[in-house]
Order: structure tokens, then C-alpha cells, then sequence
């Protein structure tokens, strides 16, 4: 809780109406979509404008008060959980798109902005962000990029990272940065944009960025097709990647299948069922013919990797056909599963993934594990589901327990303990899995530099020292 002057003096820089202390709003903006951590936010601030966030933060400085930055909240690592009486301090209101500049195509935005409107906003222009995801509709800018989200369109346009022309940053220390202009070239020494990017609130607040539109994505072709092994699932992405741009190459296991078609109340997309499936989009030639598509498939089949397959017809049967995709993470929140979100380079996912087949059938057996993700990105979303009897603390101790296994198992193959969800509190005891002791010493190093009083999302990423 704050004292009666920590209020007073932040009600001197925010009209108290904009700073809420009631249960219902300390509940909803202290936490994330994970649910493993319970909130206890001391109160929820709703700055309108830049001056407002550095007085914030210089009031934190001063009052020895820690912020949780708010986007969102649709983070699944616990990055904007405000579990030890931090402030919160959410974009909701900086949600404008200022300046749109057709001829460099980058569009100016506070960080609240949500990312389907930027995507909508684009499309007005004839544009497109192509950043692209299933939270799209509540996810902001500025956590996007505080997470350099990622998401279904990787294979072919990267991450947020990539699309970030330029950042204004407020540093834990107040200060006021301007990091890139909006410039394609600047070899100006140190570039901090990409520091702020993917730092997790930890070094200072991202207020406002210069994002980067491209031309809209060609014609396309979406597939489901049903894969009977895992690992030949590089196989398909391979014999579709050499004769087409893939927009997307995604994969789901038949349980992750059964619990969405469950909570969706829908069809099987096909005949016979199989324990996997790979949806992707690729791009088709100017004249949209889809004979290299067939290729490709038809060379699947015939080579076994693939044994059942539907190309969509129309708009609506490639929405249907991503649905089965994008719905599985809200079909299984209601059992609080236990998130991995690993990564190995696509060569190595082969064998990697035998060897984690084999690990987690002999390290789960009693628990629900499914399998999806983004895998064109070497990149695996395993999930295991809380049986309803146990307790919250209890299974994830037991899944971290097993997680030693796992994470053995991509330290052994030089992979990412997180590819795409960040960090937070869920994963920080694994970093060094991915990041040697000498880039964890840097990070706290660089951490103190742009936040000497470790009042910036304290605790998430980096353990708190001591
Ligand atoms: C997804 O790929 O569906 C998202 O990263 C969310 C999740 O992993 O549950
Ligand atoms: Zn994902």
C-alpha cells in the first residue's frame, strides 16, 4: 500500500480520478495472463501523456516505489504481474496513432495503442504491419515491443523487432530518450531502441514508436494437413519452403485439436484423425495459381510424410482452417496450463523433438501434455494441463520439476528457454539455461545504468540480487 504522501505527492502529478486503488482495478491490471502469481498492486495510475509518465517515474525515484508496466496483459511469463505492492502503470489512455508518413511507410503511436488497430490502420493506408498474433485484439504496441512479441507471421516477416523504426523511452532514471528517429541508417554508436526491446519493462517504459508498414501480403494458400510423426514435420517445411514463400508454417497435436474443436463446438477438418497437423500459408504467383502448392503436397504424400490434407477454397474455410490454430490457447486457459515456449534452430528440431517426445512420455505420464506452436520458427509451445484435482503450487512444482529434463535437453541443443513469451517472473530462475553467467552479469550491469534504483519492473527477468 502507499502511504498517505506517497498519494499525496502522486496526486500532485496525476488527478486522483486516473489513480485507482479499488480492489476491482489493483485485481485486473496487476496481473497478466498467467495465473500462477497473485496480484497486489498498491494502486493503478493512467498517465495521458509523456510529461506524465517521466513525473511518475521520478515521483517512483524519489518515493522508493516500484512499477509494473501495463500494455495488455496478455503476457503468459508474468511480466506485468505487480505481486509485491508496485504501482501500476498502464498505457490504456496514450493510445493515439499521431503521424503517418507515406513516404518512409512508418506511422507514429503512443504505446497504448492496441495492436488490431495499427493493423487496421495500415490496412487504410494500403499498408501492413505484419506483426501478427492470436492476442492481437487486446495486445498493445508497447508491450509488443517492451516483449518483442512475435507470433504466426515470423517465418516471413520476423519479429516486432524488425519493424521498430524508432522509440521514445522514459529510462528508470527519468530521462527522456530518443532512440533511432525513424531512421533507416544510423550508425550513430550504441543503439538503444534494441535494447528497450524485449527488456520487459526492466530498464525504463517505451511511451511512444515509429513502426514500419510494408506492402500487403500477395494472394495466399492456407493448408491443413495431417502429419503422422513429429519430426517429419521439417520435412513438409522443407518441401514447401523450397518452392514457395511460406506466410506461415504452424503445427498442433490431435489432443491440442480436441480441446479446441471441444470449446469451439466444431467439426474434425478432417476424416481421419492423426497426431499432428501442420496449418501454413504461402504466397501464390501473380497469375494465383496453386499447381506448386499441389506440388508440394502431392510430393508429401507420396513420400509419407503426410497422409491426409485440405487446401481451403475460399476466405472463410482458411478462417475456419486458423481458428483450430489460434483457438487452442483460449480453449486450454480454463486448466491453467503450465507454459514452455522453447526453441531450438529449425536444422536440430528433428532430432530435438525425438528426444523430447521420448523425455516427456516418460516424465509426464499422468499429466495432459499438447503440442503447437510456430515450428516453422523452430519454435515449440508445450503445455501441460492441470489435472483438476491438484492444487495451483502443487503442479507447478511438479511441472517444474520435469522441466529440469527439459531445459537439460535445450541447453544440450543450444536453444532458447523462451522464444517468443518473454521472460517475466515464470521463467526467471531458467535463464541461464540460454545466457551464460557472464551475459547475466552484463544484463544486471546494463539493467543499473538505465534504472540505478531498481524501481522498473523489479524482480521480472532478473532475479533481484541479494
Ligand atoms: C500461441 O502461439 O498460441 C501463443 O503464443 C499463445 C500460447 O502459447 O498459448
Ligand atoms: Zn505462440
Amino acid at each position: 500500500m502507499l502511504t498517505s504522501p506517497q498519494l499525496s505527492a502522486l496526486q500532485a502529478i496525476i488527478p486522483a480520478e486516473r489513480i485507482h486503488c479499488d480492489a476491482d482495478s489493483l485485481d485486473r491490471y496487476g496481473q497478466d495472463w498467467t495465473r500462477y502469481t497473485r496480484p497486489q498492486a498498491a494502486a493503478v495510475v493512467f498517465p495521458l501523456s509523456i510529461e506524465e509518465v517521466q513525473a511518475v517515474v521520478r515521483w517512483a525515484n524519489a518515493q522508493g516505489v516500484a512499477i509494473v508496466p501495463s500494455g495488455g496483459r496478455t503476457g503468459l511469463s508474468g511480466g506485468a504481474v505487480a505481486a509485491q505492492g508496485e504501482v501500476v502503470l498502464s498505457f490504456e489512455r496514450m493510445n493515439r496513432i499521431d503521424q503517418f508518413d507515406p513516404l518512409a511507410r512508418t506511422v507514429r503511436c503512443q504505446a497504448g495503442v492496441v495492436t488490431a488497430a495499427l493493423q487496421a490502420f495500415a490496412q487504410e493506408q494500403g499498408l501492413l504491419y505484419p506483426v501478427d498474433f492470436a492476442s492481437s485484439g487486446s495486445s498493445q504496441i508497447g508491450g509488443n515491443i517492451a516483449t518483442n512479441a512475435g507470433g504466426i507471421r515470423v517465418v516471413r516477416y520476423g519479429m516486432t523487432r524488425d519493424w521498430i523504426a524508432g522509440l521514445t523511452v522514459v529510462t528508470g532514471s527519468g530521462e527522456l530518450l530518443q532512440c533511432n528517429l525513424g531512421l533507416n541508417k544510423n550508425n550513430s554508436g550504441y543503439d538503444f531502441r534494441h535494447l528497450f526491446i524485449g527488456s520487459e519493462g526492466t530498464l525504463g517504459l517505451v511511451v511512444e514508436a515509429t513502426v514500419r508498414l510494408c506492402d500487403p501480403a500477395p494472394p495466399s494458400a492456407v493448408l491443413l494437413l495431417a502429419v503422422p510423426q513429429l519430426p517429419d514435420i521439417m520435412a513438409v517445411f522443407h518441401a514447401f519452403r523450397s518452392r514457395l514463400t511460406l506466410q506461415a508454417f504452424e503445427f498442433f497435436s490431435d489432443q491440442a485439436l480436441t480441446h479446441v474443436l471441444a470449446a469451439r463446438q466444431a467439426q474434425p477438418p478432417l476424416a481421419e484423425r492423426q497426431p499432428f497437423y501442420v496449418l501454413l500459408e504461402c504466397e501464390l504467383p501473380p497469375s494465383a495459381d496453386d499447381a506448386p502448392v499441389l506440388q508440394a503436397f502431392e510430393h508429401c504424400l507420396e513420400q509419407g510424410w503426410v497422409v491426409d490434407g485440405v487446401l481451403a477454397q475460399s476466405q472463410q474455410q482458411a478462417r475456419a482452417l486458423w481458428r483450430l490454430r489460434e483457438g487452442i490457447s483460449a480453449a486450454i486457459t480454463p486448466r491453467t496450463p503450465y507454459k514452455n515456449d522453447i526453441a531450438v534452430v529449425i536444422s536440430r528440431l528433428p532430432d530435438f523433438v525425438s528426444w523430447l517426445q521420448a523425455l516427456l512420455a516418460r516424465d509426464y505420464p499422468d499429466f495432459e501434455v499438447l503440442w503447437y506452436g510456430h515450428i516453422g520458427d523452430g519454435n515449440l509451445h508445450i503445455n501441460v494441463l492441470k489435472p483438476e484435482s491438484w492444487e495451483l503450487e502443487e503442479f507447478r512444482h511438479a511441472c517444474e520439476a520435469v522441466n529440469k529434463q527439459v531445459f537439460a535437453l535445450v541447453a544440450e541443443f543450444a536453444g532458447s528457454m523462451s522464444a517468443e513469451h518473454g521472460v517475466g517472473l515464470l521463467k526467471r530462475d531458467y535463464l541461464g539455461v540460454t545466457r551464460s553467467a557472464a551475459d547475466i552479469a552484463l544484463m544486471r550491469g546494463v539493467k543499473a545504468v538505465f534504472d540505478p534504483n531498481n524501481i522498473m519492473n523489479p524482480g521480472k527477468l532478473l532475479r533481484r540480487a541479494g
